[in-house]
């Protein structure tokens, strides 16, 4: 029987409650199933950074390299811990050094959910660069305090990069719908996004049998809301795909149903599975953060890990549970009712 061996990082705040309701259906799901799934909980996150100095150990990432997956609950918890520390001393290092460099996020509405739009039948993955670009980390401040100071942030465009990301969004919209949509701002930076479009173009060449348009992420944001059916598979740089996917949260009627998948598509390293949502400090622990995103992003994981059919399962069982009504009003329901709802769909 094949064991999975998984990485669970809880994080911070509302990532504890959301993952460990994850994990009690990815058991079942497993112990339904012929495959078997060994979790090993890390503690690590802005509670660990305050009794250590660091969000993880120095061989963090050298630990994490030898699991086949991990599943992150959220990082952050700003009033004790910067946030600009604790996501580049945990998420981001974790997302560049295993190479995971496609962010994958689907954006529909399960049933049952309203959503605030007309429009309810849309189906679009977003496929986020996730590893350079405007988040690559490039940059620095001289003169801090001054009247004179500066800060200068370098966005970084590589063809390997954009090159592997734009072809990541081909394959997956000929899979899907065969429509890809690129994301770009060419009018304004006439560099990196003029560098984007040619590799789109290139590419294109490659794939005559997907339809590809480009957009800009101003008219991008503004169509993911008057006419989200039009779109298939979106692909967008770091930071534009960041923006455009909190706006995907939205339509899909809110972050709860927000799910991600951090992907290193050459298998040379862990994939990282984690619901879009954040840690919410302010909620953490009073069993109402929606635990469907995290499930989700769990389903993602098997699915990644070769285990389509349970992944599914566990997206039929969340159908189910939002099709009864349970979780689809945020705020609502109790963490532990919507996550025994699935749990129970799974029967
Ligand atoms: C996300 C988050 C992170 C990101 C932050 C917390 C650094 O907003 O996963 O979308 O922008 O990558
Ligand atoms: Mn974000």
């Amino acid at each position: 029987m094949e064991t999975y061996s998984i990485a669970l990082i809880p994080g911070d705040g509302i990532g504890q409650d959301v993952t460990a309701a994850a994990w009690q259906v990815l058991e079942k799901v497993s112990a339904q199933s012929s495959f078997a799934l060994k979790a090993t909980t890390f503690p690590w996150s802005c509670a660990y950074y305050k009794e250590t100095g660091a969000m993880m150990p120095s061989d963090g990432i050298a630990t994490l390299r030898g699991f086949d997956a991990i599943l992150l609950g959220a990082v952050g918890w700003p009033a004790e811990v910067p946030d600009s520390v604790s996501l580049h001393g945990l998420l981001l290092p974790i997302r560049k050094a295993f190479v995971q460099y496609a962010n994958i996020r689907p954006h529909r509405l399960l049933p049952g959910v309203e959503g605030p739009l007309k429009a309810r039948a849309f189906d679009i993955l977003c496929i986020r660069e996730n590893t350079e670009g405007e988040y690559s980390g490039a940059g620095g401040r001289v003169h801090q305090g001054t009247a004179d100071e500066v800060a200068v942030e370098t966005s970084i465009f590589t063809r390997t990069g954009v090159e592997r990301i734009l072809r990541f969004g081909f394959e997956q919209a000929r899979a899907r719908r065969g429509k890809l949509a690129s994301v770009t701002k060419s009018n304004a930076q006439k560099y990196s996004m003029v560098f984007w479009d040619e590799i789109t173009e290139q590419l294109a060449a490659e794939y005559p049998d997907v339809a590809v348009t480009s957009y800009h992420i101003d008219a991008m944001a503004a169509r993911m809301v008057m006419a989200p059916e039009s779109l298939d598979v979106v692909v967008a740089s770091n930071l534009f795909g960041d923006i455009l996917t909190d706006l995907g949260a939205a339509i899909q009627g809110g972050l709860g149903f927000a799910a991600s998948a951090n992907i290193n598509p050459d298998r040379s390293a862990p994939s990282m599975f984690e619901p879009v949502h954040g840690s919410a400090p302010d909620i953490a622990h009073l069993d109402v953060a929606n635990p469907i995103a995290a499930i989700w992003s769990a389903a993602m994981m098997l699915e990644h890990l070769g285990e389509s059919a349970a992944g599914e399962r566990i997206m039929a069982a969340i159908a189910a549970a939002t099709s009864a009504g349970i979780g689809i009003v945020p705020g609502r329901d109790r963490t532990e009712t919507i996550t025994a709802a699935v749990l129970a769909a799974l029967d």
